[in-house]
């Protein structure tokens, strides 16, 4: 068994690196393998035979539960932890058994703290723009704090009340309008949790020659949470990025001190010497801006709520709502878990009928994260060709002009002939 490590901050990949799946529920199980069968080819077909990922099949959801008792087995966490990176379908939610998500335990756990979601048109998919093809980001989305940690107490609880009391009583809070019924939550935003984020989205941005990073939050309004991931963020760039980044923070200082024209000159020099703009805008003008000038935006840094409201947006922009891959990752420990973003769709489960290509896209990106982009280029470029063509699954095809709608096992087919 080879397995993938870290070494020296980098990943190092065997030849047939050991590569953990969860199969999903519902369509989960109807997507997956094809979606392996259509890497396995492309691998097979960039190398040449060299390369092959050795896929492991690991437990999670229904199928778990139904087979061994349990929603989310230790075993599925530990492999994931020792092979670093792995993919996994969608999984049913349980309902009242004391896990809140799977997902999210699986984030928790491996501290997966970037939610990373590229955003592209594919040429023939019908969209809602004019110009669809202005739209090429990709979104960093902060994973494990914000609003979103959990923290949270009910209305009437005497939790919520002690709550209330200490925030009353010893912190001088007066501006609750309604005590009695309020239910409170907590939004922990940490110059860590930022830092981590806002350095990840800046490599990337670094090491595919992106011209541009935007942290997206609403620091006018809740000044040291959102307020914070700018101001922590702009620090960041300029302390760890002097050479490489050039802030809009910056460009307004040379501004105020030297003149409009002075701080022009400074951004065109730092355009021309190749350095990354790190700017920043305010979450509601980021949402118009992407309808009306999307093409000014790269990559995108912003905290956990915000970067759930953005990234279904801007995948819905682009008609590809249904087809949008994602990916968790540490980049410090290098874990990564690559995942398809819909849910199991029990409503066409079993029927031959899903779209495969949010998972397809995820392993595409798996591909890109292990360094085999080859093979995932080659993955690109037959759904290009394909979706060109008219050629894709009915959720997709109904809205094509000239759409032949195809089953799953069937686009699985085309795709491998096209590679
Ligand atoms: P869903 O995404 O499963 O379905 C919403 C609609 O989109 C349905 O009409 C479905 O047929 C369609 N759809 C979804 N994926 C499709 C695909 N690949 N091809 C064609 N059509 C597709 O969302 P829903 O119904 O809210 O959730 C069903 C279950 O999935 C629940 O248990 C939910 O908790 C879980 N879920 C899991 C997620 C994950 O594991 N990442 C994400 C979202 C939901």
């Amino acid at each position: 068994m080879q397995y993938i490590t870290r070494e020296n901050d980098r990943l190092v990949v065997p030849d047939h690196p050991v590569i953990p799946f969860i199969e999903g529920d519902g369509i989960g199980k109807e997507i997956t393998s094809h979606v392996q069968a259509i890497v396995d080819n492309a691998v097979a077909k960039a190398y040449g035979g060299t390369r092959k990922l050795e896929w492991k099949e690991v437990l999670a959801g229904e199928k778990s539960f139904n087979k061994i008792g349990s929603w989310l087995p230790d075993e599925t966490m530990e492999t994931f932890r020792h092979c670093l990176v792995g993919i996994k379908g969608p999984l049913t939610t349980p309902v009242g058994e004391g896990i809140r998500s799977l997902n999210v335990a699986l984030r928790q756990e491996l501290d997966l703290y970037v939610c990373l979601r590229p955003v592209r048109w594919f040429k023939g998919v019908s969209t809602p723009l004019l110009h669809p093809e202005k739209v090429h980001v990709t979104i960093f989305r902060e994973n494990t704090e914000d609003i979103y940690a959990g923290i949270e107490w009910a209305a009437g609880t005497p939790e919520l009340k002690k709550v209330l009391k200490f925030l009353e009583e010893e912190m001088g809070v007066g501006k609750i309008r309604f005590p009695e019924t309020t239910s409170l939550g907590v939004k922990p935003v940490s110059v860590e949790g930022t830092e981590r984020l806002v350095r990840a989205a800046i490599e990337y941005a670094l090491k595919h020659r992106l011209p541009s990073v935007t942290l997206v939050h609403k620091g006018n309004i809740m000044k040291f949470t959102e307020g914070g991931f700018k101001k922590w963020g702009y620090a960041l760039a300029e302390r760890e990025f002097p050479n490489q980044t050039f802030t809009e923070h910056v460009f307004n200082k040379i501004k105020i001190e030297q003149g409009l024209e002075q701080a022009v000159e400074a951004y065109n020099q730092a355009v021309e010497s190749g350095k990354v703009f790190i700017k920043d805008v305010i979450a509601d003008a980021f949402l118009q801006n992407t309808l009306l000038k999307p093409e000014e935006y790269a990559v995108i840094a912003t905290l956990n709520l915000n970067g759930d409201y953005i990234s279904d947006q801007l995948a819905a922009m682009v008609g590809g709502i249904g087809i949008a891959p994602g990916a968790n990752i540490n980049y410090n420990t290098g874990h990564a878990i690559f995942e398809a973003t819909h849910g199991t769709a029990p409503d066409i489960a079993g029927k031959d009928k899903a779209n495969p290509c949010s998972l397809l896209l995820s392993a595409v990106m798996m591909l890109e994260y292990i360094g085999w982009q080859e093979a995932g280029e080659l993955i690109t470029y037959a759904l290009e060709t394909l979706f060109e063509n008219g050629y894709a699954t009915s959720d997709l095809a109904r809205f094509m002009e000239s759409g032949k709608p195809l089953s799953t096992s069937g686009f699985s087919r085309k795709v491998i002939e096209s590679l």
